[in-house]
């Protein structure tokens, strides 16, 4: 595996595969992989030629008081397990390559609507964050297609959101969520949690696998679904943002007539604010 850090050795390598005919597959992370990101990489290796990803720990997408300065920063484990993973080039850009101080203010790349409730509600600007950077990198990286987890469900949808209306000739493929043996979706962010909050944080999943199994059997009374699935975090020990049956594509709030749906929840266990989903039809 190559690693460049500067934008024209990014693009002479990708000039050079698409000359060779080879199609591209990206993968974008912050870094401090995990098998989800790995597994990101093993589907993209499946369905291109070459594998990019990139690690850029982007301080666009962190709000005032979150974890930008105490993310972890990884480098040398994630290019090893990039290696193995069978990925052929890692693109990890200093902050300055990618907003370099006399444009950074110039353009942000806003997605209205879906970016408004669940996360975009809880993290002022987030969404902003993550579609300029993506789009940067997709720019730069030129990629076939791209792989998001589903785990940020609504990132994804964001992305998607994105790509029809800029006109990227990218298709966005989303892969189900790699989880712990007990049911607790991989995040960077599990780091923040001690051993028991990892035993804890596993009833995030078992409320959203419980709450969809009413839906399935006919209980179409939402707003009480939701309540008793915060409640039961509140008696776990967790401190929930938002438990949200919605509507899959849009993500606005669903209707009984819905029958392609998601849960979306985040919730904050000790130090670690965890977001998980469940996507279904009924
Ligand atoms: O999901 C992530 O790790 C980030 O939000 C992404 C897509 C790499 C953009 O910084």
């Amino acid at each position: 595996m190559q690693t460049v850090n500067d934008i024209s050795a990014l693009r002479s390598f990708v000039n050079e595969q698409k000359r060779q005919g080879k199609t591209i597959g990206f993968v974008p992370t912050m870094g401090n992989l995990h098998k989800g990101h790995i597994t990101l990489i093993k589907e993209a290796r499946k369905q291109t030629d070459i594998v990019v990803s990139s690690i850029f720990v982007n301080p666009t997408q962190f709000g005032e008081g979150e974890d930008f300065d105490s993310y972890p920063r990884t480098l040398e484990s994630d290019s090893t397990q990039l290696a193995e993973a069978g990925c052929h080039l890692l693109f990890a850009p200093s902050t300055n390559a990618m907003y370099p101080a006399e444009s950074s203010q110039w353009a942000t790349v806003h997605i209205s609507n879906i970016t408004t409730r669940h996360c975009g509600a809880a993290r002022a600007g987030h969404f902003d964050g993550v579609s300029t950077v993506v789009c940067k990198l997709f720019n730069l990286v030129t990629p076939d297609i791209a792989f998001f987890g589903k785990k940020d469900f609504q990132q994804l949808a964001v992305i998607r959101r994105m790509v029809e209306a800029l006109c990227f000739n990218i298709q966005i493929v989303g892969v189900e969520t790699v989880r712990e043996t007990n049911g607790l979706a991989m995040s960077s962010r599990n780091g923040y949690l001690s051993e028991i909050e990892k035993q804890v944080a596993a009833i995030l999943y078992q409320q959203l696998k419980n709450t969809r199994q009413h839906i399935i059997s006919g209980n179409n009374d939402y707003a009480t679904l939701a309540k008793q699935a915060q409640q039961a975090l509140v008696n776990a020990g967790f401190n929930p943002e938002y438990f949200n049956i919605c509507q899959a594509d849009t993500l606005e709030p669903a209707t009984v007539n819905d029958h392609s749906l998601v849960i979306l929840a985040a919730a904050k266990l000790g130090k670690a604010r965890l977001i998980d989903n469940i996507d279904f039809d009924k």
